[in-house]
């Protein structure tokens, strides 16, 4: 059998990284080279190109053991309809010269659409993995993006009962859907260990932005310079040496691209969150941009309690969130992350399509929108709350297992 796995943009990586080594550990079991045996999974790993920086991509590649890509699509940037042509007419090429058996695409960005429908008008099967999240909100593009692959997948693999509704409802035939859990928890159990090794200071100060007011140090193995840039509450103690800080990330075209949202954001996050204790925020490029244009980036980079940092690594995200006092943040990944880590966690949006994450299903987060009153008032009583890990059904570490399995014994 040969599969096609595709990953295009950041939290792709994470979602394949489990899968991939899925497939070496089948062949390795059961088609052993000179084994005897002839057959196994032949794999190939396209990559869009969507995400093309170094820290928005190579580094997971990187940090996650992902194999290098055999085939680079190199899409890179533009508007949804650019991004989405640009690899339909590349990933045609591939599938007429491939001929692959499937094609595996995971979440929900533009990579998921373009590979999904192109795989279909070339006739070829589609598995999508985490395939049956609604948030029911068609201004999200990863909304239109979900709807159009799971009409067309012919295998749906859910990380959740709800999302299984969601598929009924719209008519999909129970046959078509698989429950295997959330391959995004497999990532996490593998890297546990290692992140809880990272040093929060090294972290700190090897991703932060320099700025010319500020002498930071260059190599990541000196001490951070004295007051005020060190996050003070990293080394008072009190509540325990390392918990007192903040996380904020947003990306979300809704929150950063319109300056009456952003800049109310911004101005509680430096008013009153950075006053209260050190605030992390790993700026996503999308934000970086639109905080220049609006005026606020100056001020965020002058604030010696808003430590402003490039985008980071997996690990290193897993070991900010690992001990961060709560969590602030529009990306549908960490909101999965805090629930297993149990890290408090106030989601920067209206609606979610990973309820099972929210507190009245259990989870860790509540949706508090990006309206600053509503945020100031979960802030304050989110604070108060333990880390309170918890763990949806079949979030255990063993997804890609289980998606292999539903691949391999497709009899639709
Ligand atoms: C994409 C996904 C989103 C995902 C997010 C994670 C879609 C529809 N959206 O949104 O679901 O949560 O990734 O990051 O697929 N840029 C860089 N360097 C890069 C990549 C992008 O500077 O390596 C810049 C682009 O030029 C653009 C901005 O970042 O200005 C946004 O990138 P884009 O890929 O269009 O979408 P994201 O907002 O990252």
């Amino acid at each position: 059998m040969k599969i096609i796995s595709v990953v295009g943009a950041r939290p792709n990586f994470m979602k394949i990284a489990p899968f991939i080594k899925a497939i070496n550990d089948y062949n390795q079991a059961f088609f052993p080279p000179n084994g005897g045996i002839e057959g196994g999974v032949q794999h190939l790993l396209v990559h869009t190109g969507q995400h093309y920086d170094i820290r928005m991509s190579q580094a997971f590649f990187e940090d996650l053991g992902i194999p290098e890509p055999d085939i680079n699509l190199e899409v890179g940037s533009g508007t949804h309809a650019e991004q989405v042509g640009r690899t339909m007419i590349e990933f045609e090429k591939v599938l007429q010269q491939e001929k692959p058996d499937w094609v595996v695409v995971v979440g929900d960005v533009n990579a998921t659409l373009a590979c999904s429908v192109t795989a279909k008008k070339e006739l070829v099967k589609v598995c999508h993995i985490e395939a049956g999240l609604r948030s029911g909100d068609m201004a999200m593009p990863e909304e239109i993006n979900r709807l159009v692959t799971d009409r067309l997948a012919d295998l749906l693999l859910i990380p959740d009962r709800i999302s299984g509704d969601n598929l009924r409802k719209e008519g999909v035939l129970e046959e078509k859907i698989g429950f295997v859990g959330n391959i995004m928890i497999d990532t996490l159990e593998a890297n546990r260990e290692r992140a809880a090794a990272l040093e929060i200071l090294d972290i700190i100060n090897s991703n932060i932005i320099q700025h010319s007011t500020f002498l930071i140090p260059d190599s990541h193995l000196t001490p951070l310079p004295p007051d005020p840039l060190i996050p003070l509450s990293l080394r008072r103690g009190g509540q325990g040496e390392r918990s007192g800080y903040a996380v904020i990330t947003l990306h979300r075209p809704s929150n950063v691209d319109r300056e009456d949202v952003l800049v109310p954001l911004f101005r509680f996050l430096a008013d009153e969150v950075a006053s209260t204790m050190p605030l992390f925020w790993p700026v996503h490029p999308r934000a970086q941009k639109m905080m220049k244009q609006f005026g606020i980036w100056d001020e965020a980079m002058d604030n010696p309690n808003l430590v402003m940092l490039h985008p980071i690594g997996y690990l290193e995200m897993l070991r900010l969130n690992m001990e961060a006092r709560i969590l602030l943040t529009d990306s549908g990944g960490l909101q999965e992350e805090c629930t297993v880590l149990g890290t408090p966690c106030l989601t920067m949006r209206w609606n979610t399509e990973r309820p099972v994450t929210l507190r009245e299903h259990g989870g860790a987060s509540v949706l508090v929108g990006n309206n600053v009153e509503r945020i100031k008032k979960e802030f304050l009583d989110t604070l108060k709350m333990p880390r309170n890990p918890v763990r949806p059904e079949l979030w255990d570490g063993k997804t890609a297992e289980r998606c292999l399995e539903k691949v391999l014994s497709f009899k639709f």
